[in-house]
Order: structure tokens, then C-alpha cells, then sequence
């Protein structure tokens, strides 16, 4: 009887506290005209006084964090949308990269504070880019929208693939020309790249192809005092770097003085032109390489 009671009691105290969410939470409120809106209507000057117990309060109860900035995320998603959705999918919710709705790194961040370090750095060898061109500003704008998409998932919220062959296949190919024909060709390596992929798989794998095969994986030459030795790079932080060599043996070394590591990876034309992409450029290209048939 008595956990009865208190289960009773703790739903009591949800409720209120997801009534008090919802009213602190943006576009739930009235979309009627100003006469017919709800009596449950909060004024801003309310929802001041409501201080610290009110939305931001219930959202802390509700395991929700701190409300996502809307005007933000809304700027933030085409920067996500042309820099991040082919690996991170068009919601977060991961693609070749991770989902990162469920990731430690964005749920451990409020307004950005960790998150536009990381993203300036990335982690490349582990086939993050580095977003050293962007600005804070922007970077913060994702993370806004990185948030809210989280916000979105927690809801349930709905969301919509867009038609991506909305480009021009004419301006594809003099991209094309330009960037890419110094390791590609359609009639080589790239014959028939329109039917082996469909539209959103090919746009994800021509901006970032997949590393897999060995013959895509990072590689590192480590120069010790007793030489050199090159293998795979399997990990690489400040302190460790480890490699396979050829035989499938792994060697680990602390990166200490006169260690030198020296990477090359096969992919990095595409690691640093993804920042560089514009959406147009993205459109085009995917329409162009789709007409390959
Ligand atoms: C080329 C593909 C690619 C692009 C483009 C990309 N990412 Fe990533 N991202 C990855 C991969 C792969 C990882 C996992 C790295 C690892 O294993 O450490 C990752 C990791 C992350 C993480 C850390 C996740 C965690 O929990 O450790 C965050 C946050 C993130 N990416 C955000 C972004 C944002 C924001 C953008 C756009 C500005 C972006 N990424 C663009 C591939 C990509
Ligand atoms: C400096 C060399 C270089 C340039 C320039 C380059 N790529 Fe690549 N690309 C690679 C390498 C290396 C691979 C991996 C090929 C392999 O494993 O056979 C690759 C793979 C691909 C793939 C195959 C993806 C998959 O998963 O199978 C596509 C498609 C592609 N690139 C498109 C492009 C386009 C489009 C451009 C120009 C915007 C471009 N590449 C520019 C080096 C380059």
C-alpha cells in the first residue's frame, strides 16, 4: 500500500512538472487568434517571476537539461545540414558517423562551452573533421540545433527527408572538372557510380566515402631512435599512438621526445574539402554523379 502511495504521489508531481514544461516550452503555445488563446497562457513577465522554479526547473525534474535556444538551432541547421548530416545523418540520429542524439559529448554540453572546442579540432584520424573555418558563432548555432534535435527525439518529434536531386548536373560536372578528375573519373573508377548507389547513399559516400577497405585507412610512420616503422593507425591520442604493422602485429608508443608521428590518409582530400562545400555544390555534384548510369 504504502509504494502505492508513493507512486501516486511521484505521478502527481510528473504531471505538474510536464505542465509546467509545456507551458514554458516554445510553439506550444495558443495558435489562435490573441482573443481566443488559452487561460494556461504564461506572459513573459509571469514566466520571469516563475524564476528558477518555473520551465527551467521542471525540464532540470524532467532529465531534460537546458532548454535548446530555438532562434539558434534554427540558424544552425543549414550549417548542420551542408557540414555534418551525410555522416551524422539529417537528424543526428547517425549515419557513417555516430547517432548524436545519444552521444556523451552533446549531452554533457549546455550552450556549446564543450562542444565548439571539439568541433574547431574533430578528430580527424578517427574521420571527425576539423571545423577550423567556421566561427564560434556558428559552431554555437549547432550545437543549438544538436540540442534540439535531442529535444525532438525525447518528443518523438516528426521529420522529413528533403528530395535531395534538386541540383544542377551541368554545374555538377564543371565542379566535378575542377576537383575532382585528379583522382576520379566517370568512366573509370566512377563508371556507373549512379547505379551502384541510390541519390542520399551516393551524396554521403562521394562528400565522405567509407573507410571500408584497408586500402582507405589512415596510415602512420613512427620515427623512434631506433628507426621507423609504418602500419595502420589504430589509435592516436596526446600521450599513445598504436599501429598494425603487416604482419598484424600492434605496436604501441608513448608519444615522448624523439617520438614523431607522421600520418597519411588516403582520404584526406575529402576529410578537408568537406568544409569547404557549399550546398549548391553538394546538389550539383550529387545530380551530376546520379547521371551516371
Ligand atoms: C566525414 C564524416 C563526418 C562529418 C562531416 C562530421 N562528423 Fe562528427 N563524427 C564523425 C565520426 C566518424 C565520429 C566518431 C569519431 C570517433 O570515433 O571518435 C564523429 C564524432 C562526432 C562527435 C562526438 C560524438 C561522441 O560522442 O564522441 C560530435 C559531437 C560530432 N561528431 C559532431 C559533428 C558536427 C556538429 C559536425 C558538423 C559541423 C560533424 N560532426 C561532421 C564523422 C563526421
Ligand atoms: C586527392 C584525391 C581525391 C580527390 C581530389 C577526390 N577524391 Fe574521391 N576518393 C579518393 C580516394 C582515395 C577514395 C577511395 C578510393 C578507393 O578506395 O578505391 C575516394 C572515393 C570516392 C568515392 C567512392 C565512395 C565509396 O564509398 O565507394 C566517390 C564517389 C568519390 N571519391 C567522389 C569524389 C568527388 C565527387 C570528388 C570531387 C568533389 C572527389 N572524390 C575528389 C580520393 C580523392
Amino acid at each position: 500500500m504504502v509504494t502505492g502511495i508513493r507512486i501516486l504521489v511521484a505521478a502527481a508531481g510528473l504531471a505538474a512538472a510536464i505542465a509546467l514544461a509545456q507551458q514554458g516550452a516554445p510553439g506550444t503555445q495558443s495558435t489562435g487568434s490573441p482573443s481566443t488563446q488559452s487561460p494556461q497562457k504564461t506572459t513573459p513577465a509571469q514566466a520571469a517571476q516563475r524564476g528558477p522554479r518555473g520551465a527551467e526547473g521542471a525540464r532540470a525534474f524532467l532529465g531534460l537539461g537546458v532548454a535548446p535556444d530555438a532562434e539558434a538551432a534554427k540558424r544552425g541547421a543549414p550549417i548542420f545540414a551542408s557540414n555534418c548530416a551525410f555522416c551524422h545523418g539529417p537528424t543526428a540520429r547517425g549515419a557513417e558517423g555516430p547517432s548524436l542524439l545519444t552521444s556523451d559529448a552533446v549531452l554533457a554540453d549546455d550552450h556549446g562551452e564543450k562542444l565548439v572546442p571539439f568541433l574547431h579540432q574533430g578528430r580527424p584520424s578517427k574521420g571527425m573533421p576539423a571545423f577550423a573555418q567556421l566561427e564560434d558563432s556558428q559552431l554555437k548555432d549547432v550545437t543549438e540545433f544538436l540540442h534540439l534535435q535531442v529535444e525532438n527525439y525525447a518528443n518523438r518529434g516528426s521529420y522529413q527527408v528533403a528530395n535531395i536531386l534538386v541540383g544542377d548536373p551541368a554545374k555538377g560536372k564543371t565542379y566535378f572538372d575542377s576537383q575532382c578528375t585528379s583522382c576520379h573519373s566517370v568512366s573509370g573508377d566512377l563508371a556507373h557510380v549512379g547505379t551502384t548507389f541510390k541519390p542520399l547513399d551516393l551524396q554521403r559516400r562521394w562528400i565522405s566515402p567509407e573507410r571500408n577497405s584497408p586500402s582507405r585507412a589512415v596510415m602512420a610512420s613512427v620515427t623512434t631512435s631506433a628507426g621507423v616503422v609504418s602500419g595502420v593507425l589504430t589509435k592516436l591520442d596526446d600521450f599513445q599512438v598504436s599501429i598494425t604493422d603487416t604482419s598484424g602485429h600492434r605496436l604501441d608508443f608513448q608519444r615522448i621526445p624523439p617520438v614523431q608521428v607522421q600520418l597519411k590518409d588516403p582520404l584526406a582530400f575529402h576529410m578537408t574539402m568537406i568544409p569547404t562545400l557549399k550546398d549548391d555544390d553538394i546538389h550539383n555534384v550529387t545530380a551530376y554523379l546520379e547521371k551516371q548510369k
